[in-house]
Parts: structure tokens; C-alpha cells; sequence
């Protein structure tokens, strides 16, 4: 990238907070911003008090890149801040509002949530489970998921969730990697009516080799003989590898276990999860996140940006195997003694409309989501949230990639009836906790922009020299390039498990005492932040950076765009030329002339200069299990080449259907 990123797409729409929301929101004195940053230690260290600690800290801060330790000697445990400390006025409150697949409902409170996690808690130890192993957990989203994660808190062992869509062999690498004592799982979990089975996996990837894991705990969810699995019939749940002595039921395990089970003082310090990510290239990263920091961020973040209220009934549709659901489905909502509604399936089933009927039956008024998910729902039609109630909303949040400011507005205007704010939060796995976000009471929103850093938090941009663009620009002035953090924050990853050497080259060699987020973003007048992806992402075409978001946001605002992707493809004398897939909406149907016309369209919104070469309209793009366009694997189409690793793909038919079709458009 060079000095500057291309700032062609400009969006001059400015929403202000309602003088109706600002009244109430839980933050709305502007002042906090200049505070927190003068001083962001003392800022999180008065959040930190506001949790519950068994011995308080020495010292709030130690730093020294890439290594950071906050709230220094400081006992707590993360389990009690978010069940028991809710005992003395939220006892009888619903904690997790679970809906499954099927349509099942369970509502558990905390007192029964406090019972429910000391048994899973009793059962784990009861398998040898103690301060400082590894759990790992692979089930879909039920509660008993929570349960385990709250449990691991509990005893001083930390989980590792890996994301049920997984493969045998993902799970493989990520259990001996973490070197887990236990894999807690299910029978299967429900998604799209079928049955995906999980259990099976566990087994595959245990014959595979994992020597460090002495049991396994299976929780019965689906049981169902002759069910659907990824829709081929079966004889039922295959027991073949069920191994006596190591895999024990759920139901025979835990039920009958002591709902009392003390919480273990946790250093501050003290590992509380580690999550692995999907690097662009290698093996996965075990992002380790610690106890008294990390808690501290997602209870801070949850309760002003989301505004939480005491009766909210607040939805994170984020699954526990990503981050977002580990800081906004478990541990933010309920240290902020929050009701968190957790559903099992996908949004389709049995209709278009299962997300707007969630929100109908159970009165949901705060929704956060996923920009894939809203291209999906408006891709669908409008007729799937008209037919429902959504009038109990008041706040809507979007996180994972950057917003398409069509998406944005569409968001705003249909879910939100105009009258609730959108937050677009931005952060990473290794971040903890969101980093750059409004707060509604308080942030004019621009559709597309995360807006500003949260108080507390240093974010710029560098280039390619480490030069800070923000310090040296002119007033008003805009400026892009790599998006960096130039002080520490409590949420912050305290490494790569087991690789500490490719946590200082990942994050820390770029730029000295820097973190490199390895994403992009551009710095408007206002001192707005647009994200503009992962730097990768940024083609050079014609000695012009243009960034692939900008050229799809142009392109989904065209009337008959849904989706698009975009990637750069080698060009002898542009260096890159732009290659685009889209889908269309229902109704539109692609021809010669729609193809000419969405070129033009690009051409108008940005500029000549990112007019596409082609565009090629497309059924499906090629996404991860986590919703994620691969674009690598639109470059080898665009290019010609074979196609590179497709295993991580939720479907890999859609990228072979790809290349035939572009194939055929090209000859
Ligand atoms: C990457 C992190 C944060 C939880 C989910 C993803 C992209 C995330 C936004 C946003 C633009 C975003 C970035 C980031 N990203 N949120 N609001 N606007 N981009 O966690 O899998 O660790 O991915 O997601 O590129 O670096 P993750």
C-alpha cells in the first residue's frame, strides 16, 4: 500500500442520535472521549473497579511490546462476575433466553444458571479437570455450551470452543495443539432441519491421534434415529466409536453432581480462553485472552455501546465458536447481569423470516449481527421482515467485516424503522472487546464507518514508514493507510498459545511498539475511521490503491446487487485490473446489458479508474464456515489458475460452479 489510499467513495449522509435516545442513553456527555484519553489507564481502571474482586490489583499497567499485563496481582474469577454477583438482585431473571432449531424454548435464571454451571463445573473436576488444563468444547448453541465455558471460569481451566461447522481435522489440529484433557460435545446439533454430527467427529479426529484427551463428555441433543444428516438419511446417531471408560453422557455425568462449587481465585492474569483463528495463510492462531483485562473490556463496551438497560432482552447472533460470542453472547451480557437470547439454527428454517420471528416472540430490543447476514436478508426480500412485529427494537449492531453503507441504510430503515442506531463495531479476535464503534447516545453515524475509537482506546493510521498520518495531516484533511494501536488495552490478546515468536511477527514487527491490525482504513475530516478491509485487500490498479469494499459498495448500491465480491487480477499493463462477482436480487436476471450497466454504475459512483474488466454474475460466492469471502479463490478463477485449498469452505461446489461459469463468459 502506499502513502494514501484512494479516497474515491465518498458518503456524505450523517445520522445524529435522536434527542429521545440521547436523553437516555447510558452515555451521552462528550467529554468522556477527552478524559479516557488523556488518561485511558485511570479510564479502565474505573471500570475494572466496577467488577467484583477477590484481592484488588498492585498496579493497573505493564508494557512492554508485545507484552502487556494489566490489573497486576489483582485476584478475581470470571464465572462469579458473571453468575453469582447477579444472585443478590437478578436471582429470578432470566440469564440465557434459548431458542432451538426445532422451536424449543428454554428460559434459565440466574439462580438456575449459578446450579447449572457448579454441576458442569463438579463434573469436569470429577474427570481430573483443574487450574490451568484444557477443555475443549465443539457443540452447537445450547445452553449446556455456556454452562461448560462458565464452568472451565469456575475451576480455573480454560476452554478452547471450536465452531461446530468444523471439520474432524480442524478439530484435530486445534485439540492437540491446545493439548485438551476433555472434548465436551453432543450427539449432533440441528441446522437447516438435518443433523450434524458431531460426536462422529470428536471420534474421527480422536483416531487421528489426540493423546492428550482422557474423556469426553456427550450431551444428548438430537437423538433422533433416522434423522437427516447433511440431508442423507442414517440409521440414527453412529455409536460405532463410542469408547467405554473414556465417553461418558452428559445426563449419566452431570445432572446428579452438587449445584455448590467454590470459584477458584483466578490471577488476573491467569489464562481464560484461547480461541483459534483462521490466518490468511498457516496453521490456525490460538489467541490466548486472559481474565481480569479481558473482562473488564467486554463488560465496559457492552454497557455503553449496546446502551444496556436492565430490561433488555438482548440478541448477539454470533455463534460461542467465534469471538463475538464469546465477549457478547457469554461474558459481556452476563457480568452486565443481561438476559442474552442464544438460538441454535440458521436463519432460513423453516423460513426466511426466523430471525424476525425471534425477535417478534420474544420481545428482542437489541440485535447484533453480521454484515453477510443483512446482505442475505435484503437479497431475500422485504417480505420476510414486513410480515413481522420488530417494533420492540431499539439498538442494532453490526460487526465481522465492513458494512456496504446500502446494507447500512437498509438495516437502519427495515429492521430498525428508522428510529434505532446502528452501531458498526469494529475489533478482532485478538482485540478482545470492540476498539472502534459509536456510542449511540452520543456518535452521529455515517452508513459504512465504524466512526470513532472507543474512549481509551489510541487507533491511526500509519504508512508504509510507520509515519502517523493523523499527527502530520492538515485539518480536515483525509488520510488512509494501515490501521495501528498505539497504546495497550485491557482486552488485548496476550499472544499466539505455544508460538511466541509468530505473535511478535504477526502483530509487533511491522511497526515498532505498534500493534498492526492488518487491516486498512481511511481517517475522513471528521475523524471518522472506514475500514477498508485487510490490507491484502487493496488492489493497485494503475498505480491507484482502490480498496475491494469500495468497488462493492458501489456496486450492491446499484438496485439489482445483492452481493459482490471483488478481487484485483494480474493485468500486464494495470498492474491489477478489477474483476467482480455479483449476485442478484430476486427479479433481476443478468444479461449483456446489466453486465455494461454495472460497470457504468462503478465508473460513476467512484471513478473511470475502477470501472471493473469484468463482471460476472454469479449464483453463490465462495465463503467460509464463518460467512467470509474467500477471495483468494476469486483471484485463482479471475486468473485462470487451478483452484488453491478449498477445505475451509462451507461449500466447495460453489467455486467449481464459479470457474466453469467464468470460464465460459471468458471463451
Ligand atoms: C477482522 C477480524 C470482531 C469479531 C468478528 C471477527 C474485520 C470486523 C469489522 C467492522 C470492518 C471488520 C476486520 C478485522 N472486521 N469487524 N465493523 N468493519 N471490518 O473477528 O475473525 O478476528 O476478524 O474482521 O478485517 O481485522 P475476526
Amino acid at each position: 500500500m502506499s502513502e494514501t489510499i484512494q479516497t474515491l467513495l465518498t458518503e456524505e449522509r450523517s445520522f445524529e442520535p435522536s434527542a429521545e435516545f440521547a436523553t437516555q442513553a447510558n452515555v451521552n456527555d462528550p467529554e468522556i472521549y477527552n478524559q479516557a484519553l488523556a488518561d485511558p489507564v485511570a479510564f479502565w481502571e474505573g471500570w475494572a473497579k466496577k467488577l467484583d474482586w477477590m484481592k484488588p490489583w498492585d498496579r493497573a499497567l505493564e508494557w512492554k511490546a508485545p507484552n502487556v499485563k494489566w490489573f497486576l496481582g489483582g485476584k478475581l474469577n470470571a464465572c462469579f462476575n458473571c453468575v453469582d454477583r447477579n444472585l443478590q438482585t437478578r436471582a429470578d431473571k432470566v440469564a440465557i433466553l434459548w431458542e432451538g432449531e426445532p422451536g424449543d424454548v428454554r428460559k434459565i435464571t440466574y439462580r438456575q444458571l449459578k446450579d447449572e454451571v457448579s454441576r458442569t463445573a463438579n463434573a469436569l473436576k470429577s474427570l481430573g479437570v483443574g487450574k490451568g488444563d484444557r477443555v475443549c468444547i465443539y457443540m452447537p448453541m445450547v445452553p449446556e455450551l455456556a454452562f461448560t465455558m462458565l464452568a472451565c471460569a469456575r475451576i480455573g481451566a480454560a476452554h478452547s470452543v471450536v465452531f461446530g461447522g468444523f471439520s474432524a481435522e480442524s478439530l484435530f489440529d486445534r485439540i492437540n495443539d491446545a493439548q485438551a484433557k476433555v472434548v465436551v460435545t453432543t450427539d449432533g446439533g440441528w441446522r437447516r432441519g438435518g443433523v450434524v454430527p458431531l460426536k462422529k467427529a470428536v471420534d474421527d479426529a480422536i483416531v487421528m491421534g489426540c493423546p492428550t484427551v482422557e474423556s469426553v463428555i456427550v450431551l444428548e441433543r438430537t437423538g433422533v434415529p433416522g434423522a437427516l444428516t447433511n440431508g442423507l438419511p442414517t440409521p440414527g446417531y453412529d455409536r460405532s466409536g463410542w469408547t467405554e471408560g473414556r465417553d461418558h453422557w452428559w445426563h449419566d455425568l452431570v445432572p446428579h453432581q452438587s449445584p455448590d462449587c467454590p470459584c477458584e481465585e483466578m490471577d488476573s492474569e491467569d489464562l481464560l480462553f484461547i480461541l483459534y483463528t483462521s490466518g490468511s495463510t498457516g496453521k490456525p492462531k490460538g489467541i490466548v485472552h486472559t481474565t481480569g483485562g479481558y473482562l473488564t473490556g467486554v463488560y465496559a463496551t457492552f454497557q455503553w455501546v449496546f446502551d444496556h438497560k436492565e430490561d433488555d432482552i438482548f440478541w448477539c447472533t454470533a455463534d460461542c465458536g467465534w469471538v463475538t460470542g464469546h465477549s457478547y453472547v457469554v461474558y459481556g451480557p452476563l457480568a452486565n447481569g443481561a438476559t442474552v437470547v442464544m438460538y441454535e439454527g440458521a436463519p432460513d428454517t423453516p423460513d426466511k423470516d426466523r430471525f424476525w420471528r425471534l425477535i417478534e416472540r420474544h420481545k428482542i430490543t437489541i440485535l447484533y449481527t453480521a454484515p453477510t447476514a443483512i446482505r442475505a436478508f435484503m437479497k431475500w426480500g422485504d417480505e420476510f421482515p414486513d410480515r413481522c412485529d420488530l417494533s420492540s427494537l431499539r439498538l442494532l449492531g453490526s460487526v465481522g467485516e465492513p458494512i456496504n453503507p446500502e446494507a447500512w441504510i437498509w438495516y437502519l430503515q427495515k429492521i430498525g424503522g428508522g428510529r434505532c442506531p446502528v452501531v458498526d463495531t469494529w475489533w478482532q479476535t485478538e482485540t478482545g472487546h470492540m476498539l472502534i464503534t459509536p456510542l449511540p447516545g452520543l456518535t452521529a453515524t455515517k452508513p459504512g464507518s465504524a466512526t470513532r475509537p472507543f474512549p481509551g482506546i489510541r487507533a491511526t493510521v500509519f504508512n508504509d514508514m510507520g509515519e502517523d498520518l493523523l499527527a502530520s495531516r492538515k485539518p480536515g484533511e483525509t488520510v488512509g493507510g494501515y490501521l495501528v494501536l498505539t497504546h495497550p488495552w485491557p482486552g488485548m490478546t496476550r499472544g499466539i498459545w505455544g508460538d511466541p515468536k509468530r505473535f511478535a511477527d504477526v502483530y509487533w514487527s511491522r511497526f515498532a511498539d505498534t500493534y498492526f491490525t492488518g487491516d486498512g482504513a481511511k481517517v475522513d475530516g471528521d475523524g471518522y475511521f472506514w475500514l477498508l478491509g485487510r490490507v491484502d485487500d487493496v488492489m493497485l490498479v494503475a498505480g491507484h490503491n482502490i480498496s475491494t469494499m469500495e468497488v462493492e459498495s458501489a456496486l450492491v448500491d446499484h438496485p439489482a446487487v445483492a452481493e459482490a465480491a471483488v478481487i484485483g487480477k494480474t493485468h500486464e499493463l494495470k498492474g491489477q485490473a478489477i474483476s467482480a462477482f455479483v449476485l442478484l436480487r430476486a427479479g433481476y436476471s443478468g444479461s449483456d446489458g446489466l453486465v455494461d450497466e454495472l460497470k457504468a454504475h462503478v465508473a460513476k459512483k467512484i471513478g473511470a479508474i475502477a470501472r471493473p474488466d469484468d463482471v460476472i454474475i454469479s449464483a453463490e460466492l465462495p465463503k467460509t464456515r464463518s460467512g467470509k469471502i474467500m477471495r483468494r479463490l476469486l483471484r485463482d478463477v479471475a486468473e485462470g489458475r487451478a483452484l488453491g485449498d478449498t477445505t475451509t469452505l462451507a461449500d466447495p461446489a460453489v467455486v467449481n460452479a464459479l470457474k466453469d461459469k467464468y470460464e465460459s463468459a471468458e471463451g
